[in-house]
């Protein structure tokens, strides 16, 4: 960042600017003041500052108004309001009409040092060439992997250890679980990460044309081969290849994939030569390859190759500590695409967001919530979330503060009743209040 960014100061309280404009001077920025939305409009037409800091409320022509002028002049202007703390709305209005944030008042001089270096950083890296993949690095990097379960916390230790090898990495997991999120942050936080990521889906594409995109092709192959093609195994040189539902690959292309990976080399359809690569090769199913391997499906020796290192996502509902982080994470997302502030959530709401089961995991939630903060207005509340989510029965908390349903709260005291009566079955039954034969049959599901 160059700190002789010029900033533009439009405030007309006299002590107001004066203190500002000392703040930003000291910090090493050149500044230009205006008592007024007048004499701004006209400071700002000719000296295009980096960055305007405007108060909301001004004599005349007031800061949003201001605001709305200056977009006429320049769409991709940055200018940050200030507000009293009593009129945030109006800063929320400010924001919609495109503002780039707001500071409340009486702020603390290092916030607003960073809101400016934020924005002003913002438009360095839009400008620079290398902004994209800078963009992709920081929205894959560990950060971008929400959660703080132990499950989670053991499998980033585990990538770091990994990341840096060349070895060939199983993911396993179900759906949703975020299987291509730390298939791409191993990447992204591996010596490769200049090279690319390639993503194929081997369950998506018929038996014929998966072989021709991972091993490529020579002109005249087949009827309507009319060019050479690379195949993606050769595309992701120096970078990774990640295999999606690697499960899913035919027999045939399982054999041929095995005989690439053994040999590092692999010869494209109706081609003569052999072509070697250099791609580290990521895996992913959302099924279990033991179960496959049993029944014939998958190749055991193709699975040996594959999970050199291998990572087991468990599903949300066994790490629920990391419902409210995720919860939170997707709400402020959405509601900045929004354009607003993070929606805070009603404690019901968050309670209903643990308890259910979510079987299509991160995914499932992720979606939840973006239709909740679109339904709702300054606050999630049950109402906006999915039907099923919100009739989840009631989850009890027990001793150890962790939820438990209301089948594991049944279970739990099932047990200990007939623990207490030294498994007198009869004798349970009663206390409990059931038929002898439902105590027989809640057994037999508990496996006793
Ligand atoms: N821990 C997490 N933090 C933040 N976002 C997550 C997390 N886990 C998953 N997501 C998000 O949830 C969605 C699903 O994740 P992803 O596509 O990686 O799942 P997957 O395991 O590959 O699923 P599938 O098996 O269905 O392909 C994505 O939008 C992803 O960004
Ligand atoms: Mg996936």
């Amino acid at each position: 960042m160059t700190e002789q960014s010029t900033i533009l100061i439009v405030e007309d309280e006299d002590l107001m600017r004066g203190i500002l404009a000392g703040l930003m001077k000291d910090a090493g920025f050149r500044v230009i003041e205006a008592a007024s939305g007048e004499q701004a409009l006209e400071l700002f037409a000719a000296e295009s500052p980096a960055l305007t800091i405007s108060d909301i409320t001004l004599e005349k022509m007031d800061g949003i108004e201001l605001l709305d002028r200056i977009k006429q002049l320049d769409e991709e202007a940055l200018v940050i309001m200030i507000t009293a703390y009593s009129s945030v709305e109006t800063a929320i209005a400010a924001l919609r009409k495109g503002a780039y944030d707001y500071i409340t008042k009486p702020f603390i001089n290092e916030d607003i040092l960073q809101t400016v270096r934020n924005a002003l950083r913002q438009v360095e890296l839009f400008s620079e060439n290398r902004y994209l993949r800078r963009e992709l690095r920081q929205r894959y990097n560990f950060e971008s992997i929400i959660g703080r379960s132990d499950a989670l916390a053991e499998i980033f230790k585990l990538i770091e250890k990994i990341a840096s090898t060349a070895s060939s990495i199983l993911i396993q997991g179900e759906s949703g679980t975020g299987k291509e999120l730390i298939a791409r942050a191993i990447h992204y936080n591996s010596p490769r990460a200049d090279g690319p990521f390639i993503a194929i889906n081997c369950g998506a594409l018929p038996e014929t044309l998966l072989e021709s995109e991972l091993f490529g092709y020579v002109k005249g192959a087949f009827t309507g081969a009319q060019t050479n093609k690379t195949g993606l195994l050769k595309a992701a040189h120096g970078g990774s290849l990640f295999l999606d539902e690697v499960s899913e690959m035919p027999p045939s292309l399982q054999v041929k994939l095995l005989r690439a990976l053994q040999e590092r080399e692999f010869i494209p359809l109706g081609a003569t030569k052999t072509e070697t690569f250099d791609a580290r090769i990521i895996a992913a199913t959302n099924r279990n390859l033991e179960e496959e391997i049993a029944a014939h499906r998958f190749r055991d020796d193709l699975y040996y190759r594959l999970s050199v290192f291998s990572i087991a996502v468990p599903p949300l509902r066994e790490r629920r500590e990391d419902i409210p982080l995720l919860a939170r994470y997707f709400i402020e997302k959405y509601s900045r695409a929004l354009n607003l502030p993070p929606k805070p959530v009603s404690d019901e709401a968050l309670q209903a967001l643990i308890n259910y089961e979510w079987r299509g995991n991160v995914r499932e939630l992720q979606n939840a919530i973006e239709r909740a903060v679109t339904l709702s207005d300054e606050r999630v509340e049950l109402a906006h979330l999915p039907q099923k989510v919100r009739e989840t029965p009631a989850a009890i908390r027990d001793l150890t503060g962790q939820t438990m349903t209301l089948d594991e709260l049944e279970r739990r005291y099932i047990l200990e009743t007939l623990d207490r009566v030294n498994d007198d079955k009869p004798r349970a039954a009663e206390l409990l209040g059931i038929d002898l034969s439902t105590l027989y049959r809640k057994l037999k599901r508990y496996g006793r």
